[in-house]
């Protein structure tokens, strides 16, 4: 109590830095360091493209399925259209002419995309935990790592036990909409790597 009586200005403003720098903690404390290599992340998106193009082509040369899995015959579905995905985070929305939204510039959120992009990514890994192909797993892991949202358990596949018909026909489905989709993340990848990107 003797102590209020002359420190209490001095108190005051001491409780008022101590708010402040609670509220806002970047003042405060040292910035995490820039995490992600988007050049890195350019790579693995390719070579992400390439793992799954691999493993749709083997599907049908081997014809692993007991059917072609050819696009032409799907009904494709997106399996992440109720959640942040590359289309919604990094296109303007409702950018009027068809399907082919445009970048603006002016509004583009980098992190926005980037996290919409591992958003997709986390999607399709879960729909492919039980794939039987090592590498687009491996691919896929090695890119969410490289993105570095917040932290998800790296699903382990499980045995492939006995699928079904529909199960089969799902995979294929999925393969070939992950496949579609990881060409735009590619060319976004692309393109936030590109000298323009950062004008
Ligand atoms: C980013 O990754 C690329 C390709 O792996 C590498 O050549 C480059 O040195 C990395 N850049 C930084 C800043 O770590």
């Amino acid at each position: 109590m003797a102590k209020r009586g002359s420190g209490s200005g001095a108190g005051a403003l001491w409780a008022l830095v101590a708010a402040l720098c609670l509220a806002q903690p970047p003042p405060c404390r040292p910035l995490p360091p820039p995490a992600r290599n988007l050049t890195e992340g350019r790579l693995r998106s390719r070579a992400l493209l390439a793992a799954l193009g691999g493993s749709l082509r083997q599907l049908q040369a081997f014809n692993t399925l007991g059917f072609e899995c050819t696009l032409e015959e799907l009904d494709l579905e997106d399996i992440t259209e109720n959640q942040i995905n590359t289309i919604k985070a990094c296109t303007a929305e409702h950018s009027g002419t068809g399907n082919c939204p445009a970048l603006e510039r002016s509004t583009f959120d980098t992190n926005k995309c980037l996290q919409g992009i591992y958003e997709d990514l986390k999607a399709y890994r879960a729909e492919l935990k039980n794939f039987n192909n090592q590498k687009v797993l491996t691919t896929i892991d090695e890119m969410m790592k490289g993105l570095r949202f917040s932290s998800t358990s790296v699903l382990q596949p499980s045995s492939n036990t006995g699928s079904t018909f529909k199960d089969r026909m799902r995979l294929c489905s999925v393969l070939h909409a992950f496949r579609i989709r990881a060409v735009t993340i590619n060319r976004m990848m692309n393109y936030l790597t590109s000298p323009e990107s950062s004008l």
